[in-house]
């Protein structure tokens, strides 16, 4: 089969590679109609977090057709569109039974990705020396588990508007969950990508009375607010902590989301301990907390902060000391689209959660470098590149 492959210094290119084969009982075979990029990514491109290996598949946002199921599948049929989880989990260890299916006992294809001393779910598109399956940006992929992270997808959903029920979406309900959302709240999110617009729109579906997007690129900017029904600030434009202190009457928003992501937007250069992390771990770079410090300081006192972003390592000049002086409540993780997506796809179906819009960029997989460009670069608009093979 084709698919999207890192080539190391030669970057991304499709290349012939073999076709997936169920290899246990409980998966499943799709055969991909969309695969979408996704901010997680860029760091791997650039060397940060888990090392790629040449001939690597990526990509992890995706639905498709199931075209084969092991003896063990029961809730998939051949011929059924459904949409997959971007991680993988077993539904059955002591984790995934309370919920916390991110962290997994036994999704990662391999012992590596227990890079903190205790396996967590496995991610289709990352290295499989790190624990990781092969990726989305290809002619079909192998589903682990699937009766747990794929499902069947209502018909009024299309597939330019499904494809981000496996990621973005339910990484922005994540963020709502775990920032105790609830009515009356205001929130503020870091960065306009899928994932922040996706997070806004949950805290808006949760009762939130204002929710303000941070971003700097105007395009972006907009879409959050046409879309999903957020205001906006332009970080380049203004001092924002002081903007949400003065709409929030001097108190600050009651939960703060950073969508932002580990390499910042360059504007500060990485100190000394942050490359000094990044050059103790092999094939990582210096990762720089800007958006979480400045949640972290606009956030009102005994407000929760939540944390999206990949980060992979270490982190220099963190505020803990704001976080317990204003005590603060300060939550992360990955998400758990093995218990949401029924619902959201439904939410998604009634018109509650739109979608459309973030497939800015439709282009055939053999194009898949050339949209890789356009998301990394944030040109022509470009939200997220959504590849059909
Ligand atoms: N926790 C999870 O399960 C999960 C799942 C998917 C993605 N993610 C992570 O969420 C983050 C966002 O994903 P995405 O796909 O939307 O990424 P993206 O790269 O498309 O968007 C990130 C946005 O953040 C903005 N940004 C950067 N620095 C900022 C700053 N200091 N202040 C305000 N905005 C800033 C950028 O301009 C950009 O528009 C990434 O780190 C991604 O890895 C997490
Ligand atoms: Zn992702
Ligand atoms: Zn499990």
């Amino acid at each position: 089969m084709r698919a999207l492959c890192w080539l190391g210094e030669d970057g991304l290119a499709v290349r012939r590679v073999p076709d997936p084969e169920l290899r246990n009982s409980t998966d499943a075979i799709v055969r991909v109609r969309r695969s979408s990029t996704c901010g997680e990514d860029l760091p791997l491109f650039a060397g940060r977090g888990p090392v790629l290996s040449v001939g690597d598949v990526l990509g992890h946002e995706f639905l498709g057709d199931v075209v084969e199921v092991g003896p063990g599948v029961r809730r998939h049929r051949v011929g059924d569109r459904v949409v997959v989880c971007a991680s993988v989990a077993c539904g059955n260890c002591w984790y995934c039974r309370q919920g916390h299916y991110a962290s997994c006992d036994n999704g990662s294809a391999g012992p590596a990705v227990a890079r903190w001393g205790q396996p967590t779910a496995g991610r289709f598109g990352h290295p499989p020396a790190a624990g990781g399956f092969a990726g989305s940006h290809a002619e079909y992929v192998r589903v682990p588990y699937a009766d747990v992270g794929a499902f069947a997808v209502p018909e009024p959903v299309d597939d330019d508007r499904a494809v981000f029920a496996s990621d973005a979406v339910p990484t922005g309900w994540l963020a709502a969950e775990l920032g105790e959302v609830g009515p009356g709240d205001v929130v503020a999110v870091w960065g306009a990508g899928a994932v922040g617009q996706m997070a806004a729109r949950a805290a808006l579906l949760r009762g939130a009375d204002r929710v303000v997007v941070i971003d700097r690129y105007p395009e972006r900017l907009r879409s959050a607010e046409r879309h999903v029904g957020a205001e906006t600030l332009d970080h380049r434009a203004v001092d924002v902590p002081a903007e949400l202190w003065e709409l929030t009457g001097g108190r600050g928003p009651d939960v703060c989301v950073e969508a932002a992501g580990p390499t910042g937007d360059d504007a500060e250069p990485p100190s000394l301990a942050e490359r000094f992390a990044a050059a103790t771990r092999p094939g990582t770079a210096p990762e720089r907390p800007i958006a979480v410090r400045e949640a972290v300081h606009a956030c009102r006192k005994s407000g929760r902060v939540v944390v999206l972003g990949t980060f992979t390592g270490f982190v220099d000049a963190f505020p803990l000391g704001a976080v317990v002086d204003k005590g603060l409540t300060l939550r992360a993780g990955r998400q758990h689209g093995q218990r949401w997506i029924p619902m959201l796809l439904e939410r998604m179906a009634r018109g509650e959660i739109p979608t459309g819009h973030l497939a800015t960029h439709r282009l055939p997989l053999d194009q898949g470098a050339h949209g890789y460009d356009l998301f990394r670069d944030r040109a022509d608009g470009c939200l997220r590149a959504v590849f059909t093979p």
